[in-house]
């Protein structure tokens, strides 16, 4: 006997990072929801092996090598697939740098304008990318955009990476409230301290944890997030059970940010 049909079946979604940590598990969970996935990564290796696992697993998805920092492209990128697949329901934004290592004294402009150019501008040229098209096809949609709890705290050494996501933070809000009136959500995600590649590279297994207990990046629960925890509450804003949710950002910190 068949069930009923995933939630998210027929919809197409565009994920950015989608190759490594966070980015990766959201497309799993969306792809498991029925979704196919168009996911956007500069890093080809990783992206094509997230892509072929999914394949192999019966998903469908489609893999995009691209930097985001050119901004010129991101809307031909955007008409290209959806012209691959015919349309495009829900756009997540989870790629980003950071800037790890510099205070508010040694930053350098560069660098404030490369996390700039990833974190922030780009999401905003693929908001507005893909807003056109959901709107054109009058259907809605959902975006959702991946912060952090270093947009709502004091924090060394991330200046623009704090920054960056705080305006994201607000540039949801304002996409919120320009894209209600066509039924599209706009909401944000912000995860805490999360065990991915990435930091378990830099602090290890034993310093995730740590960070967790102790110290600024302490949270309520006492345990870093793992990937899925952040992927899940991604989601959860794309299911119609969260369709009078937008604007909002929904923390994933276990309580680093109360
Ligand atoms: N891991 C954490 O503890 C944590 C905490 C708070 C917020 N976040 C946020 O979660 C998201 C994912 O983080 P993660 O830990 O999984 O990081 P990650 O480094 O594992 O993944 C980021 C992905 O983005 C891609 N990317 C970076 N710059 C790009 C560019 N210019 N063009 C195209 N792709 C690019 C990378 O290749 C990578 O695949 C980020 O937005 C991050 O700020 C993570």
């Amino acid at each position: 006997m068949s069930g009923p049909p995933p939630a998210l079946e027929h919809q197409l979604a565009i994920v950015t990072g989608g190759a490594s940590g966070i980015g990766a598990e959201i497309v799993r969970a969306l792809c498991a929801q029925g979704a196919t996935v168009a996911i956007i990564d500069r890093d080809e290796a990783a992206l094509h092996e997230v892509g072929a696992s999914l394949r192999a697993a019966g998903h469908r998805c489609s893999e995009h090598v691209f930097d985001l920092a050119r901004h010129d492209a991101i809307a031909d990128l955007v008409a290209t697939i959806h012209g691959q697949h015919g349309r495009l329901d829900i756009l997540v934004n989870c790629a980003a740098l950071v800037d790890g290592g510099r205070t508010l004294l040694d930053i350098d402009l560069d660098t404030w304008d490369r996390v700039h150019a990833v974190n922030l501008k780009a999401p905003l040229v693929l908001m507005q990318a893909a807003a056109r098209l959901m709107i054109q096809a009058g259907k809605g949609g959902r975006i959702v955009n991946v912060t952090s709890s270093s947009a709502f705290r004091a924090q060394f050494v991330f200046p623009a990476y704090g920054s960056s996501k705080a305006g994201l933070t607000q540039l949801t809000r304002s996409a919120a409230a320009d894209l209600g009136p066509h039924g599209i959500n706009v909401n944000c995600v912000a995860p805490g301290v999360t065990v991915t590649p990435m930091l378990q590279k830099i602090v290890g297994l034993k310093g995730a944890q740590d960070m967790a207990e102790t110290g600024p990046l302490a949270n309520l629960l006492g345990r870093p997030s793992q990937p899925e925890d952040v992927a899940q509450v991604v989601v959860f804003l794309c299911l119609p059970a969260s369709r009078q949710i937008t604007g909002q950002t929904i923390h994933t910190s276990a309580g680093a940010i109360v």
